[in-house]
Parts: structure tokens; sequence; C-alpha cells
């Protein structure tokens, strides 16, 4: 089975490098110019050339079916491939995805509970909105946002016009600002009969939008939030007829209910943690999704830590050295702000897990402090 990605990024990298033991090969597709799989045969399409065609049909002609890793990619493309190859998930799951104003449509009409939002296409309805909802509010661009690029806390409402400068986006979404206890992700698998799968939930730690750490299974966490995790990613994957892997990042408030932020339609940088913690990882579940196998044992092995390397690369020889540590290169070149690596931590108790972390935080160049909810 050949298998075409959308996208050839360390996400990219680690489908290939979990579809190789079920003998999968890997064409990917990179329309960014700046493909980094560095694994399997890549193609590069240049969406600004009108008829380039040849390298899009290259890949077609290759592929059994076709998946993503990458979702800011145009709808258009993906439905002109799902003429010709099966694509998992479909176009119409990438179309709500890659659009923060479809998403929280969807989020909407399935009951799931979001931040109180606005959308807006100008500095004055960005203030107005700022006013109505109560400072602070997070302006974010509709698309094409992540990593926290294309977005703006704003503190008080004349800080909007300057906002929507600094965006340079015609379309606006306004958040109230979330006093959450912490950010979690649910991560769920649907196979092509219907069948689903939940990883359980990680708690992320974030610096400047970026992700720093996940932790999994969290010690503290209700059975009952679990289960409501559960129902909001079954009632997307139900309602998109969804087949692969599914993120819903959220927050939990201090009474315990979550709030939906954004979703994913792919493997998830949170999720890297079941590479080494779980029974199944999530890029093994997707890749069995896809290809209609039966999917795998979502459970976690041991209390397992994922630790982002950001900006700059640790001495391997030095990480190494920590137990059960399992330190995943990405083979791209340092630059601030540029994800590299990461490190998974197990150990039989958290206590032990927060201390390797620890340990590991301080072999790292520029890993903030980590910090979790149930310290
Ligand atoms: N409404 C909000 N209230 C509080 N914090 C928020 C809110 N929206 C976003 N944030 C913070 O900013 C981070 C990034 O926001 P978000 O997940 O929407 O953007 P992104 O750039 O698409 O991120 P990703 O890298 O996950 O794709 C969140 O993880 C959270 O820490
Ligand atoms: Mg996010």
């Amino acid at each position: 089975m050949n298998i075409g990605v959308l996208g050839a990024g360390q996400l990219g990298r680690m489908l290939a490098l979990a579809g190789y033991p079920l003998a999968n090969r890997f064409t990917f597709l990179d329309t960014t110019g700046h493909p980094s799989a560095g694994i399997g045969e890549v193609i590069i399409l240049n969406l600004d050339e009108e008829p380039d065609r040849r390298h899009l049909e290259a890949f077609l002609e290759k592929v059994d079916l076709v998946t993503y890793e990458f979702e800011h990619l145009p709808v258009s493309l993906v439905q002109a491939i799902e003429e010709v190859k099966p694509v998992y998930p479909s176009s119409e799951a990438i179309r709500v995805c890659q659009n923060r104003a479809e998403e929280k449509a969807l989020f909407d009409r399935l009951g799931i509970p979001t931040p109180a939002y606005r959308l807006v296409e100008s500095a004055e309805a960005l203030e107005a909105a700022a006013r109505e909802l109560g400072c602070p509010v997070v302006a974010k661009s509709v698309t094409e946002g992540y990593d926290g690029k294309g977005q703006a806390v704003i503190r008080d409402p004349s800080e909007a016009a300057d906002a929507w400068r600094s965006i340079k986006h015609p379309r606006l979404i306004v958040e109230a600002f979330v006093d959450f206890v912490r950010e979690v992700s649910i991560i769920a698998v649907r196979g092509r009969d219907g069948q689903v799968a939940f990883y359980p939930m990680a708690e992320n730690q974030h610096l400047d939008g970026i992700l720093r750490y996940s932790i999994a299974p969290m010690p503290d966490l209700d059975d009952s939030v679990q289960q409501t995790a559960d129902g909001y990613i079954r009632a997307l994957l139900d309602e998109l007829d969804y087949v692969g892997v599914l993120t819903l990042e959220l927050f939990q408030t201090r009474d315990g209910g979550l709030l939906a932020n954004e979703m994913a339609p792919r493997v998830h940088n949170s999720g890297h943690w079941s590479i080494d913690g779980a029974v199944t990882s999530q890029f093994e579940n997707h890749l069995r999704a896809i290809q209609g196998l039966p999917l795998g044992d979502t459970s976690a092995r041991m209390p397992t830590c994922m630790v982002n390397v950001i900006g700059r690369e640790g001495e391997a020889a030095e990480i190494l050295t920590l137990p059960d540590a399992h330190l995943h290169r990405y083979d791209k070149s340092e630059r601030p702000g540029r994800k590299l690596a990461h490190v998974n931590l197990l150990a039989p108790t958290h206590d032990a897990l927060l201390e390797r972390v620890r340990a590991c935080a301080a072999l790292l160049p520029d890993a903030p402090a980590p910090c979790f909810s149930f310290e």
C-alpha cells in the first residue's frame, strides 16, 4: 500500500516511521516548498503556478490512498484528489477544520461548549466585539493560524486597531479569554467501519502559544470529565463521517467543565507521548484506520510526558542517559520557535515522572520550567 500524504513535515515523518512495519510506502505532496519529512518520496507542488498538474498527476499515479498531516491546503485541491483516489479524512473534514468560523459553528450545532465569540471583518467591529465580550479577548485569523501565529490578546478595546493591523487578515474570530485551570486535549481515532477508540486525555502546557509539555494520563482526572470529552469528540467524528485520528483541544475551567478551543484533522503534537507511552501510537492507529484495519489498543502503558525540543537542541548523549527516555529528532535545522524534536519520558508514578521531566528540561537550552496543574 502506497500512502500519499498531503504535507511533508515531522508529522508525516512519524506517520511513515509507524507505517514501515506494516509494509506501507509513503509519497508526500509538499505545497510549502520546505519539506522536512526526510523520508519516503517527496513531490513538491507549486500552488502559485496554475498548470502544475504534472506534479499532482505524478503523485496520484503513485498512491493508493491519500491522507494528510497539514490542513492549510486549498479545499479545491483536496476535492480534485478525492475524485481520483480515496482521501481519509474527507475534504469536508478539512474544509471545516481549517476554518475557525466553520469549526465553531459545528461545535455550536453539536452542543459542544466553547468560549463566547464574535466574527469580525474590520478594526471597528473588532473594537465593538472586545467591548461586548469584555476584555481580555483573543483575536485570531479565521484561517491559517498555528503555534499561536495570527493571534493577538486585547486587554483593552483601545488596543483593537493595533491588533487588527498586526494580524493582517480580512476576517477574525474574537474570543473571550478563558481563565482556565489547565489546557487538555482528547485524541480519538475512527475506523472505516465507524468503530471509535479514545486515548486518555493529556494535560498540555504552552508558552507563547507553542506546546511545550504534554502529560498523559493525568493523575487527577475524573472519569466523568474523560467521558464528557469522549462524547464531544465522538459527536464530531460521527457528524463528519470521519476516518482517521482527530484531535480536540479544550480548556478545563475551575468547576471542572470543558470548553472546546479548536480541533485538528490529523495526528497532533499532544499525542506524541503515545509513540512510547501507549499500546498503539496515534500514528499507527491513524494508518490502521485509513487502511480499514482493526484499531489498536489506545491505553497508556505508564505515566508519560512529552517534552518538546524547540529552537535549539540539547545534547542527545545527555538526554539519553535519563531512564526510560526516548528521543525523537526531526532532522531539522535550529531556528527560534521551530519544533526540532521531542523526548518521551516514562515512569511508574507521576512523582517519578515529574523528576525525570525536570531533569530533561535542565538539558534543553530553551525549555521553560515544567509546571502542571496537579503538582
Ligand atoms: N480563548 C482563549 N482563552 C485563553 N487562552 C487562549 C484562548 N485561545 C487561545 N489561547 C491560548 O493560545 C494557545 C494557542 O491558541 P490556538 O490553539 O487557538 O491556536 P493555534 O495557533 O492554532 O495553535 P496550534 O499550534 O495548537 O494549532 C492556546 O493553546 C492557549 O494557550
Ligand atoms: Mg491550538
